[in-house]
């Protein structure tokens, strides 16, 4: 069809007749991926498993990283972990099920949250005589997936010496840094690394933005909003990818894929190098977006990949489980 109109019509009206199509097309693109996310995601009152499973997710993780904070706060997460146990009853009057690991996670941290409270003589009435039987149940369980690790770091460059299955396995996010000043050739190093990452068509589009005045550290960090409660890591690196560099419609989550994939091996780079990290969503509101980008001098061209906190382990430090399903969980054979 479209090598017969070439030949009908002449080349200057073929050229615009063709970006015309493109520009339609190029709207049904953006047009259907916005139908497809507000169909499916988790939204409120969705009844669909994965969708509860979603929310289960999100609080069990809320909990379980108050639970590890260095200055535990007793009576911390009152609204979350109402949301959590809302959910955790919804998906079992759903008669979903019980043994699935999300769920399993969620109990072992409820029964964590409640016996901090008890071992501590901590009144929880906040959370309602309805809950009583599903609370009862968690702090029954023996179940230990959920909860909190603690670390001692007492040898130096441990990373470096691990292949990449136990530097992998080991790495976890951690909010609490050492007051240890970052030197810059180590961050340097590690961008390094991460510039081996693969991307599209060798676009190398990803940009990297670093941190160090723990002014203006704290001020992005209040904007992004996530990382309450932490003190103010030394190290904040911005992972941004620009558009600028991407020739084609259908490239238009690339642009997110290419980030993704440059900050997990920038990740990487910085644990091999010793440092503790932990990213950050840069998941903004307009509002946010502007305050960021006008704070940090990122153009409009540029997309927000991650946040990455960056530091020098503490010798003792406390990190949430964040358990992790099995690979046959997410495997499909075809
Ligand atoms: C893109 C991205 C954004 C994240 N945003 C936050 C955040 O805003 N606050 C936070 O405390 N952790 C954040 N995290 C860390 C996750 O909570 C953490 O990676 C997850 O729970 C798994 O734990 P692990 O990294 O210790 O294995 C983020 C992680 C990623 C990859």
């Amino acid at each position: 069809m479209k090598q017969k109109m070439k030949q009908i019509i002449p080349d200057f009206l073929f050229d615009v007749l063709n970006e015309k199509r493109k520009l339609i097309q190029n709207r049904f693109l953006f047009k259907r991926d916005k139908k497809r996310f507000l169909k499916y995601y988790s939204r409120k009152n969705s009844t669909i498993c994965e969708q509860i499973k979603a929310k289960i997710l999100f609080y069990s993780h809320s909990i379980e990283k108050g639970l590890s904070h260095e200055n535990i706060r007793l009576g911390f997460g009152k609204k979350t972990i109402l949301y959590l146990l809302d959910n955790m009853s919804i998906y079992s009057k759903n008669n979903y099920d019980l043994e699935d690991p999300v769920y399993l996670n969620a109990v072992s941290i409820v029964k964590e949250y409640v016996h901090l409270h008890k071992n501590n003589s901590f009144n929880i009435n906040y959370i309602p005589k309805k809950y009583e039987k599903l609370v009862k149940d968690c702090e029954n369980s023996s179940l230990s997936l959920g909860g909190i690790k603690k670390f001692s770091s007492t040898t130096e460059n441990r990373n470096k010496y691990r292949n990449f299955e136990e530097l992998a396995l080991n790495r976890h996010s951690v909010r609490d840094f050492s007051e240890r000043p970052v030197d810059v050739s180590l961050i340097q190093s590690s961008i390094q690394i991460a510039t081996k990452s693969p991307s599209v068509c060798n676009r190398q589009s990803s940009r990297v933005y670093i941190l160090r005045d723990k002014d203006k550290i704290a001020k992005a960090l209040q904007i992004q909003g996530g990382f309450n409660g932490y003190e103010i890591p030394p190290c904040l690196i911005a992972v941004t990818t620009d558009t600028r560099y991407f020739v084609n419609i259908t490239e238009r989550n690339q642009i997110y894929i290419d980030g993704g994939i440059f900050g997990m091996s920038l990740l990487y780079a910085l644990e091999y190098n010793d440092l503790a990290t932990c990213a950050l969503n840069m998941m903004f509101d307009s509002t946010k977006e502007k305050k960021t980008r006008s704070l940090l001098g990122v153009p409009t061209y540029e997309n927000f990949i991650m946040y990455i906190a960056v530091g020098h382990f503490k010798d003792h430090y406390t990190v949430p489980k964040s358990f992790r399903l099995k690979q046959k969980q997410i495997t499909t054979y075809l």
